[in-house]
C-alpha cells in the first residue's frame, strides 16, 4: 500500500559530518562518492529526504561550518557571495541592495524571516526549480557559479549552470564554493517582482526580473527573465531588439508584453492555470517596466524589514562535527549545557522534545510552513524541523522554555495572556519566539514590521489582533522604559 509522505518515517541518514575547510568537505565527496550529499540550510534537502527522495544518501555532509564561505564582498565590479550566504544575509547588505537590488528583493520574498535565516542563495540555484526567486535576478543580472572538486576548479555561468527542470550540471563530487554577480552600472535600473498565493511562505505563481540600460530615457539594452512559467527559468530573446532605442513609453512596454508572451509556456499546476500565469505575466511584465521608467524601482522596500536575528554569527570559530547514531552532542540549550545522543538523522525539533524532553517546542506541519517550531538558533530564529539535530553540536539554543526567568514570564508572554493572544496554544510557543526576536531588534516595530517578523507563523485560530496588541504593550513599555 502507497503511505501518504506523512505517514513514512522519514528517512534516517546515519551519519552526518560538519567538516570547517572546503578540503575536508570535498575529501568526504571522494571518499563516500554518491552516498554522501551536501547540506547548507537544509530547507529544501530535509523535506525531500522526509519525503523520501535520495533514499541511497547515507551521509549528510554540512556545509555551514565551513570557514570564510559566508562573506559578500564587492570587487572587480562584482558582489561576491559565499556558497554560504543566507538570504536573511543579502537582504540585510547595504551593498546587495544598492548594487544588485533584484537579488535582495528575490531574497526578501522567499518564505518567511526563520526561514531566510538558515536557507542560502547557492541551494536555491541548485535546487534549480524554476519556481525559485533568486534565479531569476542570478540569470538577468549575469552571475557566474564558482564550483570546486577534488580535481580543480570551475566557474560556470548561471545560464549553463541550471541545464533543465531541477537539474544542474553540478557533478556529485563537486561543491559550489560561490558566486559573482556584475553590480548594475549607473546607467541601468532592475527590478524583481513575484506573486504568490499569499505574501509569505508562498513559492512563486510567476516571477520576473527586468534590467534596462538607459541612455537619457533611451533604451540602450534590456534583459528580461521569467520563472514559473516553463521548465527553467527563461530570458526572453528579443526585448533587446524590442526595445532597443525607444523610450519605454506606452507602446514600447506593450510591445515586450508582447514578446514575453509569446516566451512563456505555462503549465496548470496546484496553484494557478496556464491561462492565468500568462495573464499574470502582462500585468507583472507591463507594471515592472512601468516602475523602471518611473525609476520606481526601489519603492516597495520596506524600511527596517525584521530579520529575526542577531548580528549574523561568522562560521570562523566552529568546529568539526562527525555524529553517528552512538555520538552524544552538547549543545547550550536555555543557558544550560545538554549532552545527548540521538541526532543523528534527526531534525533539531525531535531532539529538543525527544532527546533534551523540551516539549514547548511544538510540530505542526514538520515542513517549515507553519512556524510552530520556531527556536533561536546561535541568536537567530529559525524553523527546528528544517535543521539537522547535529547543527546543534557546539552552538546555543533557545526554546519558549528559556523565555521565563525562572517563575516569571517574560514581558511577550505576560502581554499574551493579558491580551487573549491564545486562543488553543498550538503555535503560541513558536510565535512568542519570533515576537521576542522581533521586540530585541524593533523595540518599537510598526505594523508592517510586525507583519513582516511574524509572516512565517501561522495562527489556526486567527488570534492575529489580539498578537499585535501583546506586541504593543510590551514596545510602549519598552519604549517608554528609561
Ligand atoms: C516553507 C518553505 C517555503 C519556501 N519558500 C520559498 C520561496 O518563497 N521562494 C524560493 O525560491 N524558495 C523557497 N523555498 C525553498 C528553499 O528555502 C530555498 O530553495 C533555499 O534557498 C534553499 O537553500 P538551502 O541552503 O536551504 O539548501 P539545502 O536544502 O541545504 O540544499 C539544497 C540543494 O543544494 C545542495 N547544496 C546546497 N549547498 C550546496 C553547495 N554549496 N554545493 C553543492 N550542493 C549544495 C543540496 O545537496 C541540495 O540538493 C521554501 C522552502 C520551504 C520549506
Ligand atoms: S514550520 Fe516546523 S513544524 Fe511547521
Ligand atoms: S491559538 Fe490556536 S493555532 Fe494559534
Amino acid at each position: 500500500m502507497q503511505l501518504h509522505h506523512v505517514q513514512r518515517a522519514p528517512t534516517r541518514v546515519p551519519r552526518y559530518l560538519s567538516p570547517v575547510t572546503i578540503d575536508d568537505a570535498l575529501a568526504a565527496f571522494e571518499l563516500h562518492g554518491v552516498r554522501a550529499r551536501a547540506i547548507a540550510g537544509g530547507t529544501d534537502l530535509l523535506v525531500e529526504l522526509d519525503r523520501g527522495a535520495h533514499d541511497d544518501v547515507e551521509v549528510l555532509v554540512d556545509l555551514s561550518r565551513i570557514h570564510g564561505l559566508d562573506s559578500i564582498t564587492v570587487g572587480d565590479g562584482k558582489i561576491h557571495l559565499g556558497a554560504l550566504v543566507t538570504h536573511s544575509q543579502v537582504v540585510e547588505s547595504t551593498a546587495c541592495r544598492e548594487l544588485v537590488l533584484p537579488l535582495a528583493q528575490a531574497s526578501l520574498e522567499v518564505g518567511s524571516p526563520q526561514l531566510r535565516n538558515r536557507a542560502t542563495v547557492a541551494g536555491n540555484v541548485i535546487t534549480a526549480s524554476p519556481a525559485n526567486d533568486t534565479i531569476s535576478a542570478l540569470l538577468a543580472l549575469g552571475a557566474e557559479i564558482h564550483i570546486a572538486s577534488t580535481t580543480g576548479t570551475r566557474t560556470v555561468p548561471i545560464a549553463t549552470f541550471v541545464s533543465g527542470f531541477r537539474t544542474t550540471v553540478l557533478a556529485p563530487d563537486e561543491l559550489v564554493t560561490g558566486m559573482s554577480i556584475p553590480v548594475l552600472t549607473g546607467s541601468q535600473r532592475g527590478i524583481f517582482v513575484k506573486a504568490g498565493l499569499r505574501r509569505a511562505q508562498a513559492i512563486s505563481v510567476v516571477h520576473l526580473t527586468a534590467i534596462v540600460t538607459l541612455d537619457d530615457d533611451i533604451v540602450t539594452d534590456a534583459v528580461l527573465t521569467l520563472g514559473s512559467v516553463a521548465p527553467t527559468v527563461v530570458t526572453v530573446p528579443d526585448l533587446a531588439e524590442v526595445l532597443r532605442g525607444r523610450r519605454l513609453d506606452d507602446t514600447a512596454i506593450a510591445d515586450a508584453v508582447a514578446a514575453a508572451r509569446r516566451t512563456a509556456t505555462p503549465i496548470d499546476d496546484l496553484r494557478s492555470t496556464a491561462e492565468y500565469r500568462t495573464s499574470l505575466v502582462s500585468t507583472m511584465v507591463g507594471r515592472a517596466l512601468r516602475a523602471l521608467a518611473d525609476d520606481q524601482q526601489s519603492g516597495q522596500w520596506p524600511i527596517g524589514a525584521p530579520l529575526l536575528r542577531d548580528i549574523a554569527r561568522s562560521t570562523a570559530k566552529a568546529n568539526a562535527v562527525d555524529v553517528d547514531a552512538a555520538t552524544e552532542i552538547t549543545a547550550t540549550v536555555n543557558g544550560a549545557t545538554v549532552t545527548a545522543a540521538g541526532a543523528a538523522g534527526i531534525t533539531l525539533l525531535d531532539w529538543l522534545r525527544d532527546e533534551a524532553g523540551l516539549v514547548g517546542v511544538k510540530e505542526g506541519c514538520a515542513e517549515g510552513e507553519c512556524g510552530a517550531c520556531t527556536v533561536h538558533l546561535d541568536g537567530a530564529a529559525v524553523m527546528s524541523c528544517l535543521v539537522p539535530a547535529a547543527r546543534a553540536a557546539g552552538s546555543e539554543v533557545v526554546t519558549v522554555e528559556g523565555l521565563a526567568d525562572d517563575d516569571r514570564l517574560a514581558p511577550i508572554q505576560a502581554a499574551f495572556v493579558e491580551h487573549g493572544a491564545v486562543q488553543c496554544g498550538f503555535c503560541t510557543p513558536g510565535l512568542l519566539m519570533s515576537c521576542a526576536k522581533l521586540l530585541d531588534e524593533h523595540p518599537a516595530p510598526t505594523s508592517r514590521q510586525v507583519q513582516l517578523g511574524l509572516a512565517g507563523n501561522l495562527c489556526r485560530c486567527t488570534g492575529y489582533r489580539a498578537i499585535e496588541r501583546a506586541i504593543e504593550q510590551v514596545a510602549s513599555t519598552q519604549v517608554s522604559a528609561p
